[in-house]
């Protein structure tokens, strides 16, 4: 694994910007995995505005984002669709048929997942997955456990994540209980692991992540595994490695 620490969130923000946008310059039919939440907004930032300085396109680029809340219409601001395209597809040239995040409104959830997973299968490996970190050592909705899955499922959101997430939304009742998101199978099998952490509050689990035990109790964890992981942490992030 590779730690990279930054003083400060733009320079942070920039090198993992640099990182993906290197890979789509290379390779302009790249398939991503992208992530929701905090931390990767002033990555997709960067991206736009060097997509705005014609640094690349976006043209042939696939997505397919981590995960989704279950029963948030697309159209619901706080749903990952929302945040995608608020954030990143709005403002950059990318096709929307070749951007992709499971419907949390899918009448089947359970096929939805086969779905989601099929055409991940289809599209190939991903060349790149972007990932944050949650407090109790989620990736995507991966959330601590007995046992992890593989492929897309359906979860129950951690009380943790849910009042972790509760900020976006007017109160804790109405942040989702369950959602959708892609299975540490699928994620391990990303050829290139970006995975970006920022904040003191997160020292802890960086470290359990990052130098602890590989278990399912800390599904980061499993990160240490991978070939192929790159770690972009903040000062405070890596503070306790
Ligand atoms: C969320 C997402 C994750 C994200 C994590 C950390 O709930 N499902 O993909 O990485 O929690 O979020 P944040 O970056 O806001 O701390």
């Amino acid at each position: 694994m590779n730690i990279l620490i930054f003083d400060g969130d733009e320079k942070l923000n920039e090198a993992a910007a640099n990182i993906i946008a290197g890979l789509i310059q290379t390779k302009p039919r790249a398939v991503l995995g992208l992530a929701t939440g905090g931390t990767p907004v002033g990555i997709y930032r960067h991206l736009v505005s060097d997509f705005k300085l014609g640094m690349f396109s976006f043209k042939e680029v696939t997505t397919f984002n981590l995960d989704e809340y279950a029963g948030l219409p697309a159209d619901h601001p706080e749903s990952y669709y929302a945040y995608m395209r608020r954030n990143l597809f709005d403002h950059i040239d990318i096709q929307p048929f070749q951007t992709h995040l499971p419907n949390g409104k899918a009448p089947d959830a359970e096929e939805e997942c086969r779905r989601y997973d099929e055409l991940i299968d289809k599209a190939g490996q991903l060349d790149l997955q972007l990932l944050g970190l949650g407090h109790n050592g989620h990736i995507g909705f991966n959330e601590p456990g007995d046992e992890l899955i593989g492929g897309t499922h359906v979860t129950e959101l951690a009380e943790a994540t849910r009042e972790a997430n509760a900020r976006y939304f007017q109160s804790l009742d109405e942040v989702p209980t369950r959602a959708l998101t892609m299975g540490v199978g699928t994620i391990l099998k990303a050829k290139m692991i970006l995975l970006v952490v920022k904040g003191a509050d997160k020292a802890d689990i960086v470290k359990r992540a990052l130098q602890g035990p590989i278990t399912t109790k800390c599904p980061g964890s499993l990160l240490q595994t991978h070939p192929n992981l790159v770690v972009l942490l903040d000062q405070a992030a890596a503070e306790k490695l």
